[in-house]
């Protein structure tokens, strides 16, 4: 499976912190936003990944990640000239993909937890239809959010005024091969958007949505507003201060994967040298774990 990482939009929530930067490279505590959701991708097996970017920040994401191949992947990127909808990503990405499944994230989405590597490979081993997840949150107006009769999901609503649950659909996604084509005979929004939740509702209509519920154990955070880029943030401090793991490290994740040796692993420290990213790193190497 190959990802399809989407870092476009206007930022326009986060002005003027965005006036000339694009969120998804603001930091989040101590590395850019695109981490946490690329590590997110790594962990699910994914090494061939799409990025999409606005055409003024093209080049910015060229130099922050590159072509990849430190970390054993390998990344491309395709530029969105207007945003017209998150689903518009698996439009840009068709040829990228070429009828290959697709696991989607979205730039601004952070999820940490136990269990979560487990349920991405899964996600990842798709192939036929698609499979979302389910999150609850205390406020699901401003989500995706999946409609149930017991436990079956019989809909699911963007933004709805009158939530038919609390559980919203987290910027995570996977898609078989058909994506690319099901979005096109799509139609836009009232707010003129190509809705992934308009491409979900499709595979669900044929039978072919599969739906992860996450437990309370797994955090599910997006960085789309000041107050929830400070929590997120916040978040990553405090259980790095304390476990002594980082969290959304794409260098750590390619080596627990195999996908880097010590020795790459090493050039990627020296790189960060004299901080205590690079330290963190080094210390990976020396602790074997
Ligand atoms: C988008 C999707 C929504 C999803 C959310 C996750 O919302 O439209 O379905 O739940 O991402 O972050 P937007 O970023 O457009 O507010």
């Amino acid at each position: 499976m190959d990802g399809v990482l989407l870092a476009g939009g206007t930022g326009s929530r986060l002005r003027p912190l965005t006036a000339s930067v694009c969120k998804q490279l603001l930091p989040v505590y101590d590395k850019p936003m695109v981490f946490y959701p690329l590590s997110l991708l790594m962990l699910a097996g994914v090494r061939r990944t799409l990025v999409i970017t606005t055409p003024r920040d093209h080049q910015a994401f060229v130099d922050l990640l590159g072509d990849g191949s430190a970390w054993g992947t390998e990344l491309a990127y395709a530029v969105q000239d207007r945003p017209a909808g998150i689903a518009q990503a698996l439009t840009l990405a068709e040829g990228f993909l070429a009828g290959r499944a697709s696991m989607l994230v979205l730039g601004d989405n952070l999820l940490y937890g136990e269990g979560l590597t487990a349920v991405l490979r899964r996600m990842a081993a798709l192939e036929r239809g698609a499979h979302v997840l389910g999150y609850p949150v205390a406020d699901p107006t401003q989500y995706g959010v999946l409609a149930f009769e017991g436990e079956r999901v019989v809909d699911l609503v963007e933004k709805p005024a009158d939530p038919p649950s609390r559980f919203a659909v987290p910027g995570l996604y996977a898609y078989d091969g058909t994506a690319p084509a099901r979005v096109a005979s799509q139609a836009p929004s009232a707010r003129g958007e190509l809705e992934i939740t308009d491409l979900n509702r499709s595979y669900l209509a044929d039978g072919q949505l599969e739906v992860s519920c996450l437990g309370r154990g797994v955090a599910w955070l997006d960085m789309g507003t000041p107050a929830s880029l400070h929590e997120a943030a916040g978040f990553v401090q405090t259980l790095q201060a304390r476990q002594g793991y980082r969290v959304g490290c794409p260098e750590e994740v390619a080596w627990r994967q195999g996908w880097i040796d010590d020795e790459a692993l090493l050039a990627c420290a020296a790189g960060y040298r004299a901080t205590e990213y690079g330290a963190y790193l080094e210390r990976l190497v020396e602790e074997g774990a």
